[in-house]
């Protein structure tokens, strides 16, 4: 009785408009301290970090169809809330992860205009901040329309970033460039700011399920050097996104950290992120996998049939055969089924369950089981997405009961089913069904052409890689000769933050017949360290496999795991140089790779993370003398080496070279 009293005396005193017209939320260590509230009438937040402004006053709002939800706002309630949690992750970088935030939700009611509620929720984590914004069901809003989020970061200093152009760039595949903030165009996220010698940004969206992409634009504005304003992508007719009340957004999200490498560990994204819906996730497993597939993009084979074509039994049953000798689990196979004839992107016939007659779909299954692999079912859409909704039941029906667990799929298309932009709502819709139609089935999914991944794997670990970005395919075929040194330097602290990336590293043959002036600009031993630097549960050995044969370097794609307890960055500099030491989840074993731009370079590790008293055998492949991406790419040593906690390697990179570690304990020699 006595609670209930309190209980209605608090509810009441809440419900009185508050007297303040802002609030302030910090992280649970104190150093970030989000203000939130109303100033003039406009919602806004600002963002400190020991009392330094991060983002300074930022106004948030929305137009919708019926009018603006940007001003004419009161601050009616707010509620503070904490949570301290440690997860585990189905599969990752790291087991166990820490969700530790105080979080503010600021109750806003306009008293003119539209006269309508909204709520924004801000969550403070020790590295960083998101917040959403949160429309509930009320009288005068149910079905609307979104035709503009006015989101703002407003940016103390304008701040050099890495970053993509929206314009020109398709599929998220350009190269990522550093200018100020204030020089770039509207750009996708994530936006990654070196904002100073200890100040590192990362703006990004979490949790995009039912919603547009999220690009910034900068736009010069008082009180800011430069302010992003939030730019959706649109459907054709200009709405941003169609909204039901109750509605939430996605979280907008800004990690801050004061070294790069702590961009690469920072788990705010999954966070933000709804727990893993999947009950029974024992088929999601982790491996690597080889493919039929370079051998297209070297033109040594055609997807369609003919007398090149890739796919047949004969050619599969090497791969399945060359994966089982070398402990893969996976063959991909591309153009085993109907439709690569013809300009498939135009004129789409794609089935996905019936394959060319010179490819023995179920016969080559079994084989592949009996053998401890499986085939992992290519389907490219060419971004005929209704076409492939239509037949995605019978599709993964088939898939599971041959026990195919995972698929590939692909958009190659500008738009999506000719109409509407891939990151659009209308395609995050789309790849979110692909993503619970495959859950239900027990399939996983490598998702290529996709959206930009904003942590939905831990929702549905089922959703393991994807792309978006420039893979090692730009290396087979960009008449600007691929992926420039500094590339694999970049990608971890941009697109990588976003989610997993199958970037299909390994290759070990650099002469390129199609396109001769075109190969990985990379040596070899930096083809390793990307088995370490690119995380994937599923990664590929990416070369033709005649390739791999006689190359003692292959064992360390054999040995290296892709699925860990714990990953540190030992060194970094974006765009220069990155080190990332991560160890196996099934053992003691720990693994190192290290890749540098076009400089060579030389580093020393400290082994420091090592347990103590312990002895290690540390097996080193690095670039041998003469190696350099430019003329010879091949050199490479091996050496092993006795160490323990503390010790450090030395390493000497190539340009564009790499080293690749594999540490493991040695047993005590038993007492005779
Ligand atoms: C583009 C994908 O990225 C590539 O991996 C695939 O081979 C082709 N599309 C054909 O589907």
């Amino acid at each position: 009785m006595k609670m209930k009293l309190i209980a209605t005396l608090l509810a009441a005193v809440l419900a009185v408009p508050l007297a303040l017209a802002h609030e302030v939320v910090t992280s649970p260590d104190g150093h970030i301290s989000v203000t939130a509230g109303v100033k003039g009438g406009k919602p806004f937040y600002q963002v400190t970090r020991d009392g330094e402004p991060i983002i300074n006053t930022s106004y948030l709002g929305f137009e919708l169809n019926t009018g603006s939800l940007k001003d004419g706002f009161k601050v009616v309630s707010r509620a503070r809330s904490s949570k301290n949690e440690t997860w585990t992750q189905v599969w990752g970088e790291d087991k166990d992860v820490v969700n530790h935030y105080n979080e503010l939700r600021l109750g806003l009611k306009q008293s003119k205009g539209l006269k309508l509620r909204l709520d924004v929720v801000f969550r403070v984590f020790n590295d960083g901040v998101g917040f959403r914004y949160e429309f509930p069901k009320q009288a005068g809003l149910t079905d609307f329309q979104i035709m503009d989020e006015l989101t703002q970061v407003a940016m103390p200093t304008d701040a050099q970033a890495w970053t993509q152009p929206t314009q020109g760039t398709n599929y998220y595949e350009s190269l990522w460039t550093k200018a100020p903030l204030s020089q770039k165009p509207e750009v996708s996220t994530p936006i990654t700011i070196e904002a100073g010698d200890s100040l590192y940004m990362v703006l990004h969206d979490a949790n995009l399920t039912d919603y547009a992409s999220l690009n910034y634009k900068p736009v010069h504005m008082a009180g800011a050097a430069v302010t992003l304003v939030a730019s959706l992508t649109p459907w054709q007719n200009g709405v941003k996104v169609y909204a039901t009340a109750p509605f939430v957004t996605p979280w907008r999200t800004c990690i801050i950290t004061r070294k790069p490498g702590d961009l690469i560990t920072s788990k705010l994204m999954l966070n933000l992120n709804e727990p893993c819906k999947i009950a029974d996730t024992s088929w999601i497993t982790c491996g690597k996998y080889v493919g039929i597939w370079w051998g297209m993009h070297m033109k040594d084979y055609t997807w369609a049939q003919g007398p090149k074509h890739g796919a047949t039994t004969a050619n599969t049953r090497r791969y399945i055969d060359f994966a089982a000798r070398h402990g893969l689990k996976g063959v991909l196979v591309e153009g085993w089924n109907y439709g690569w004839d013809g300009d498939w992107t135009r004129d789409n016939k794609f089935s996905y369950t019936k394959a060319y007659p010179d490819y023995d779909f179920e016969g080559l299954q079994k084989y592949a089981l009996s053998k401890g692999v499986s085939l992992i079912a290519h389907n490219e859409t060419g971004g005929f997405a209704k076409t492939y909704e239509d037949q995605m039941e019978d599709a993964f029906s088939l898939y599971e009961r041959m026990g195919i667990h995972a698929i590939k799929t692909g958009y190659v298309n500008r738009l999506m089913d000719m109409k509407e932009d891939q990151h659009s709502q209308y395609g995050i819709r789309h790849y979110r069904k692909v993503i619970e139609a495959a859950a239900r089935h027990k399939i996983m999914v490598v998702n290529h052409e996709p959206a930009m991944p904003s942590g939905l794997c831990r929702t549905y670990p089922n959703l393991i890689s994807g792309e978006g970005f420039r893979g090692q395919e730009w290396n087979a075929w960009s008449n600007d000769g691929g992926n420039p040194p500094y590339h694999i330097c970049i990608l971890p602290f941009t697109r990588g933050l976003a989610g997993t990336m199958d970037f299909t590293p390994g290759i070990f043959n650099f002469t390129n017949k199609a396109v001769p002036k075109t190969h990985p600009q990379t040596t070899l031993a930096k083809q390793l360290a990307e088995y370490v630097l690119i995380y994937t549960p599923w990664q590929m050995a990416a070369d033709e496999i005649e390739n791999y044969e006689g190359q003692p370097a292959f064992q360390f794609i054999e040995d290296v795991p892709t699925n860990f307890e714990r990953t540190l960055v030992l060194n970094a500099k974006i765009g220069n140089y990155l080190t990332i030491a991560r160890k196996d989840r099934e053992s003691d074993n720990w693994y190192i790779g290290s890749a540098t731009d076009e400089n060579p370079r030389d580093l020393e590790l400290s082994l420091n993370f090592l347990d103590a008293g312990k002895q290690y055998k540390a097996m080193i492949y690095a670039d041998g003398p003469g190696a350099d991406y430019r003329t010879n790419p091949y050199p490479i040593t091996f050496t092993t080496q006795q160490v323990r906690q503390g010790d450090v390697i030395k390493v000497h990179l190539a340009p564009s070279g790499g080293a690749a570690i594999e540490i493991v304990p040695v047993l005590p020699v038993a007492n005779k």
